[in-house]
C-alpha cells in the first residue's frame, strides 16, 4: 500500500487494510491485557469493594453475552440460589473475570464440533455457608488433562485454541483477580465432555 509503484486496486487495498486492522486490534488486545495483569500483579490500583450481589452481576453479564452466543448457535443459560449472593467485592473487576470466563466459552467451547445436539453454556451462582460459588461450565471440547494445571499460566494456549483470537492472559488475569479477592479459581474436566470453571469466594458477612 505504501509503494506507490505497485498498482492496487480498491478492492485490494481494502482486503490488505483489513488485515493491517485485524493485526491491531489484536495488538491493542495483547497490550490491554500486559497492562492489566503487570497492573494487577503490581498492586498500584487497589480493589473498590463494596458489597454486591455476584448472582446479579453474573445475570447482568450473562444477558451482555446473549446475543453473541446466540449468533454462534450456542445456548447460555443462567441460574442461581434463590435469594441474593452477597460478596464484599470490586464489581468491575469480578465482570471482568466473568467475561473472559464468557468469552472463552464463546470461542473455545465449540472447537471444531458442529454437532447441533451440542453448544451448551451454563452458568450458575450458589450462596453457600460462607462462600459464593460461580460456576461456568461448557460442553465443548474440554482441556487435555496435561493442559489443566497450566490454563491459568500466563501466555498458555492450548493447541486447538491457537487459530482463535487471544493472548493467554485472560485466565492469568482472572486468576489474579479471584485471588486478590481472597478467593479461588479451578478448571475441571467434564464427563462426557467439556469444561467446568469454578470461582470460589468468601460471602460478604
Ligand atoms: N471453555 C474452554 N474450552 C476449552 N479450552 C479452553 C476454555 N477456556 C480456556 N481454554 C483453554 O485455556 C487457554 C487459556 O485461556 P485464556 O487464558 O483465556 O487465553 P486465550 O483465550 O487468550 O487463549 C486457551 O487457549 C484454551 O486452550
Ligand atoms: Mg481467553
Amino acid at each position: 500500500l505504501l509503494d506507490q509503484t505497485v498498482p492496487t486496486s480498491t478492492e485490494d487495498r481494502r482486503r490488505y487494510l483489513n488485515s493491517v486492522a485485524k493485526a491491531a486490534e489484536r495488538m491493542d488486545r495483547l497490550l490491554s491485557d500486559l497492562l492489566e495483569l503487570a497492573r494487577l500483579e503490581a498492586r498500584t490500583d487497589g480493589l473498590e469493594r463494596e458489597r454486591l450481589d455476584l448472582a446479579a452481576l453474573a445475570r447482568n453479564c450473562v444477558e451482555r453475552f446473549a446475543p453473541a452466543f446466540a449468533q454462534k448457535g450456542l445456548a447460555l443459560h443462567f441460574g442461581a440460589t434463590p435469594g441474593a449472593a452477597w460478596v464484599q467485592a470490586d464489581g468491575h473487576r469480578l465482570e471482568q473475570v466473568l467475561d473472559n470466563l464468557l468469552g472463552n466459552a464463546l470461542v473455545h467451547a465449540r472447537g471444531t464440533d458442529t454437532d447441533p445436539e451440542r453448544g451448551q453454556v451454563d452458568v450458575n451462582v450458589f450462596a453457600g455457608e460462607g462462600r459464593v460459588e460461580l460456576v461456568v461450565e461448557d460442553d465443548g471440547p474440554g482441556i487435555d488433562s496435561a493442559d489443566l494445571p497450566h490454563v491459568f499460566d500466563r501466555f498458555f494456549r492450548g493447541d486447538r485454541a491457537r487459530s482463535a483470537p487471544g493472548s493467554g492472559l485472560g485466565l492469568a488475569i482472572a486468576r489474579e483477580i479471584v485471588q486478590r479477592h481472597g478467593g479461588t479459581i479451578s478448571a475441571q474436566q467434564r464427563t462426557p465432555r467439556g469444561v467446568r470453571f469454578v470461582v470460589d469466594l468468601p460471602a460478604a458477612i
